[in-house]
């Protein structure tokens, strides 16, 4: 898969200039925040009044004071954003957009699994349905994964749903992480051979992958990072030239920021197609038909709230 196979159409700068217009009009109509996950392609970045990692938007989200906040990403992110902020109306910028992680472990199965470990406390990545955080002591996003299970006084650790962030933190840390066999299939797709390829091709270069990869990829690269560390990272360092083992939609803000510096994706295949399902056009539907709503049952959003806020309480 490549980013010309996801449906994206190609447009003329007239045609885009149009688009953002009539997205503009509708904003101001709803009275509506846009805010974009940084996979999202350049187009709607460029439309966005946020864009950032999982955490930088949920924290965003919560604070909002808009009617109606535009998410620009997948559906388990615009579902922290309702929980977060009760009072606003949340849309998701188009339908369908799934994450397909977040479904691999359901309340039941999160349920059984930890009947068998009375004793572990269940952190959640953010990257899971609202009825799975319903269940969780506290939440995580890929940025503070490590310093969320140090701050738990409990010594087991039930990790759900991603093994390879799960794996990551249980480098970082002496307690027993006992890890659900979920992952991105876009992350873990990319191989140990792919790096060592890119290294031999760009040996200068600094390799930032994201805690979604597999170990031996993580243990070939100089850091393993949430998207916007990656762009922190990548600003700081000295280094000219970046390999990059995340979701191609970064490579726009790594670009923009520092076009002085060259950016390679370590692999074609780094794209997530319902991240990708988010264009000009199903953003303006979305907020003309005021359409893809999400809404938590009040029940499973109180309970989900708790493990987010926990999180968030870290800073
Ligand atoms: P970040 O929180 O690092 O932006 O990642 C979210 C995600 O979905 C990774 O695949
Ligand atoms: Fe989910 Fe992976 Fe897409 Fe992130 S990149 S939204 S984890 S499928």
């Amino acid at each position: 898969m490549t980013l010309h196979d996801t449906g994206i159409p190609r447009r003329s700068e007239a045609e885009l200039a149009d688009l953002r217009e009539e997205v503009f009009r509708l904003k101001r109509e709803l009275h509506a925040v846009i805010v974009s996950h940084n996979y999202q392609g350049a187009e709607v970045q460029r439309i966005a009044d946020f864009v950032g990692d999982s955490l930088e938007l949920a924290l965003a989200c919560a604070r909002l004071k808009s009617e109606t906040i535009v998410f620009c990403g997948v559906d388990f992110m615009a579902e922290t954003a309702a929980i977060l902020n009760p009072e606003a109306t949340v849309l998701l910028s188009a339908a369908g957009a799934s994450c397909p992680m977040a479904v691999m472990i359901d309340d039941n199965s999160l349920n059984e699994w930890r009947a068998s470990y009375p004793h572990a406390a269940v952190v959640s990545y953010v990257n899971s349905t609202a009825a799975v955080k319903a269940l969780s002591d506290i939440c995580c996003t890929s940025a503070n994964a490590v310093a969320v299970v140090e701050s738990l006084p409990h010594d087991e650790i039930l990790f759900v749903p991603d093994r390879n962030l799960g794996h990551y933190v249980s480098t970082k840390t002496s307690k027993r992480m006992i890890l659900y066999p979920g992952c991105c299939s876009i992350h873990d797709r990319l191989t140990a051979e792919e790096v060592m390829q890119a290294r031999r091709q760009y040996p200068e270069a600094r390799v930032l992958v994201h805690p979604e990869c597999r170990p031996e990829v993580i243990e070939l690269a100089d850091a393993a990072l949430s998207t916007s560390q990656m762009l922190r990272d990548a600003g700081e360092s000295s280094a000219q030239t970046f390999l990059i083992g995340t979701e191609e939609g970064l490579l726009h803000q790594l670009r923009l920021q520092n076009p002085e510096k060259s950016f390679h994706l370590l692999s074609a295949s780094l794209v997530c197609v319902d991240m990708k399902k988010t264009n000009l056009e199903s953003v303006i539907e979305t907020m003309k038909q005021k359409s893809n709503r999400t809404t938590v049952p009040e029940e499973i959003a109180l309970k989900a709230k708790k493990a987010l806020d926990r999180m968030l309480a870290l800073g």
